[in-house]
């Protein structure tokens, strides 16, 4: 039986949730099993066009600069950029004076990493999930590895995680930079307004149970994609499994968060990305 209110007035009406179908304007997930990797490539010339050679604004604005000062690379120091698209971070591994290999299941979008990148970077196909099958990639030989907003598009994570910590050096650093697990679920997720209170609230209907959930399409977008929500703790405990230790967390404010005429003060409380860097022991 259901309990009556405790103040016996009737329960507040709150304003309908709105649901995050996409993460934002964030970059757009990939899609699942055998068809998702073959499944970048109808989505490349949609994704090349929203995001330029030079990535989206989230991109620019968040996730390159954090990817960066996480990756701290130096001079002559090796990156491996894992499922990289079209090579958004060649220009910041270049300026760091350090050497980039991209790799990626989808032929188109690497095309176009080579294209927008021609001479400055190695593109190469292979899948992240069987990175030590990959012909051009050799094991132990990468100062850092990065997953910038693609390890929600990769399954499994234990093969991805497994591939990044064989291509690193003793001592090497992986990032992982992705839509926040806790907060910005897909469908899953929402802003709210509570009248009575007068307050926006994030509404979190699920977080625990491993879930993939099929994206939104936009217009002109061939081909639907999928993200792989788990929980902070998997991504923790695979890292920790394959002997790459978390020491560096970072919670990622949207843009939006320092705009004035934003009219959400709990941008500045909920974060937008997560970014975490790990040291292979
Ligand atoms: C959202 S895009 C991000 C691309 C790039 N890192 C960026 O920030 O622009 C996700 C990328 O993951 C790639 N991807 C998905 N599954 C993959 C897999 N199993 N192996 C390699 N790349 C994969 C897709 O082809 C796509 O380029």
């Amino acid at each position: 039986m259901s309990q009556p209110p405790r103040n016996n007035r009737p329960p507040r009406r709150l304003a309908a949730p709105r649901q995050d179908r996409q993460p934002e304007d964030a970059p757009r997930q990939g899609r699942e099993g055998r068809a998702q990797r073959a499944g970048w490539d109808p989505l490349a010339g949609w994704y090349d066009g929203w995001m330029g050679k030079d990535g989206s604004k989230h991109h620019k604005r968040l996730a390159v600069p954090q990817a960066a000062s996480l990756l701290d690379l130096q001079e002559g120091e090796s990156l491996l950029d894992i499922g990289c698209g079209q090579g958004v971070f060649v220009p910041s591994t270049l300026n760091a004076g350090g050497r980039y290999t991209g790799v990626d299941v989808s032929p188109k979008l690497l095309e176009l990493g080579r294209e927008h990148h021609s001479k400055d970077a190695a593109f190469i196909q292979g899948d992240a999930c069987k990175l030590e099958l990959t012909r051009g990639l050799t094991q132990h030989s990468y100062d850092a590895a990065l997953f910038l907003l693609s390890i929600q598009d990769i399954n499994p994570l234990d093969s991805a995680i497994r591939g990044a910590a064989w291509a690193l050096k003793k001592g090497g650093r992986v990032v992982l930079v992705m839509t926040h697990p806790a907060f910005r679920i897909p469908r899953q997720s929402g802003w709210g307004f509570d009248e009575g209170r007068k307050l926006t609230y994030r509404r979190i209907d699920r977080y625990l149970t491993p879930l993939p959930i099929p994206m939104k399409t936009y217009q002109g977008q061939e081909g639907v994609s999928i993200s792989f929500h788990r929980p902070i703790s998997d991504y923790i405990n695979t890292l920790g499994e394959y002997g790459l230790m978390v020491d560096a967390m970072r919670e990622i404010q949207s843009f939006k968060a320092d705009d004035p005429a934003s009219d959400n003060p709990a941008e500045k409380e909920i974060p937008l990305f997560l970014g975490l860097r790990a040291i292979k022991v």
